[in-house]
Formats: C-alpha cells, structure tokens, sequence
C-alpha cells in the first residue's frame, strides 16, 4: 500500500483524464493521496477532489508565491471550509520561498506564514511546509513559533542534513518525492541516508518533478516506485519495507485513522 503525502490532481493538466489516472494509480496500489491547495481557487478544487472521491484528502492552504493579495477575510474563509470537511487533514502549502526575488516581498510571505501557522494551531492540523531558497528564515521562524507542537511535514525537502536533523528533532516529517533520483540529488541522498525511516513520506508533487527515468513528463503517483526503490537502495532495505514504513508514518503525520 502507496501513500502519496503531496498531489495536485485538480491541476489543469489533468483535466482530460483525470478519472481514469485516479483509477490507474489505485490499481498501482496507491491506497491514500493528499491533494494539496496553493492559491484560492486551488482550496475549492481540492476539497471538491477530496469530497468525491475515496481515499483522497485534502490540505488547504496558500503557497508564499501566491500571498500578495491575500486579505485576512481569505483566512478565515480557508478556516471554515477547514472545519467544514472530515476529509481536510493539513493546513498547507505554506512557507517561505525566496527562489523569486520579492515576489511577493519577505515580509508579506512571513506574515501570511505566521497567520497560517496560527489556523493550524487553531484547527489542530498539522502543517505541509513549502520551503525553497529560504532555509534559514524557515527554521528560525517555526523555532520561534514552537512549531514542533502544531507538527507536519517539511514537502520536497531541499536542504542539508544537518538541516533535516533539526526538523526530525522538532517531530516533523521529511517529504520525499522524484528529486531523489535526479543525478544532482547528492543533498537529498545524504538527507535520506541519514535521517531515520520513521521521518520519511512519499510524495509526487504531481504534475511535477516526474522522477528519473520520466523527469520533465507528466508525474502521478504510480511513479513513486522509483521513489520508494531509490530509498530501499539508500538504507538497505526492502522496497515493501519503505512502502509499509512511510504508509504508516503518512498515517501518523495526518492523524490518519484506518479502519482495517
Ligand atoms: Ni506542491
């Protein structure tokens, strides 16, 4: 059994199939995904995905990129449909991403990090952080905010080691996904080697970051076999064993119950 933690199905790029890759990945044996929002109009397609159709969840949240024109009035509109739905299990993506020079500026992302981080306190969600560019304010912001206590993941983790020890101390998650297998994933091959199974979750990102030997086409969640093999290889285990590891650790991460 698959867990994909991170997806955007209700992307454009699945508009014309859709149904049927959804259908496809379940046969691939992938049991659970979290569809992921990042702007406004992606936390109504979301939790729309996530209310058809079985085995979906849905996080709601909006991505550093996207916060420039955010009012406080979205916020609480996000914290509604929050509550709203059983099938809401984070608050994200969420974060601080400098890769744009001021797009939107640093001061706008920490402020509308900071109020989100407040709804996951108040909704008891755990967080999916979007960190790219900007290690050191991340860290030094949910250290400041005990974020350790909210908890979640860390989604496309992109940074050292050293980094990523500092966050499995805080409790978090490492999110896992076709970085991995890039040939310059030499950070990312450490940061599994060392950080402990038990801290690990599959994610795509799809439509993105598609892993080696399919980088640059279309991703979806059956290709996280390249993922899970490439982890196997990393920590000498087995790839069922990294299948069975990171289901249940997305299941913890989400307060996930399963009726077995
Ligand atoms: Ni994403």
């Amino acid at each position: 059994m698959i867990f994909d933690t991170h997806a955007h199905y209700d992307d454009g790029r699945f508009d014309e199939d859709r149904e049927k890759v959804l259908e496809r990945i379940r046969k691939a044996g992938v049991r659970h995904f979290v569809n992921v929002a990042s702007d406004l109009a992606s936390v109504d397609t979301t939790l729309k995905l996530a209310e058809i159709h079985e085995g979906a969840y849905a996080a709601l949240g909006i991505i550093p990129g996207e916060c420039g024109d955010l009012r406080e009035e979205d916020i609480i509109a996000i914290g509604e449909k929050i509550e709203s739905s059983e099938k809401v299990v984070a608050v994200g993506e969420i974060g601080l991403d400098y890769y744009w020079e001021d797009n939107p500026p640093k001061e706008v992302q920490k402020k509308w990090f900071l109020r989100q981080l407040d709804l996951a306190r108040q909704t008891g969600k755990p967080v999916i952080i979007h960190s790219r560019d900007a290690a050191a304010d991340t860290l030094e912001l949910m250290k400041a905010e005990d974020a350790g206590k909210i908890g979640g993941v860390i989604h496309c983790f992109s940074y050292s080691a050293e980094i990523a020890a500092e966050y499995v101390k805080m409790g978090f998650f490492l999110g896992i996904g076709g970085v991995l297998t890039f040939k310059n994933a030499k950070k990312t091959v450490e940061v599994v080697r060392k950080s402990p199974l038990e801290n690990l979750v599959l994610e795509t990102d799809c439509p993105y970051l598609a892993p080696t030997p399919h980088r640059g086409e279309r991703n979806s969640s059956e290709l996280l076999t390249f993922v899970a093999e490439a982890i196997a290889d990393i920590k000498g285990v087995t790839v069922e064993e990294v299948y069975e590891r990171t289901y249940e650790n997305a299941l913890r991460l989400y307060g996930i119950e399963e009726k077995i």
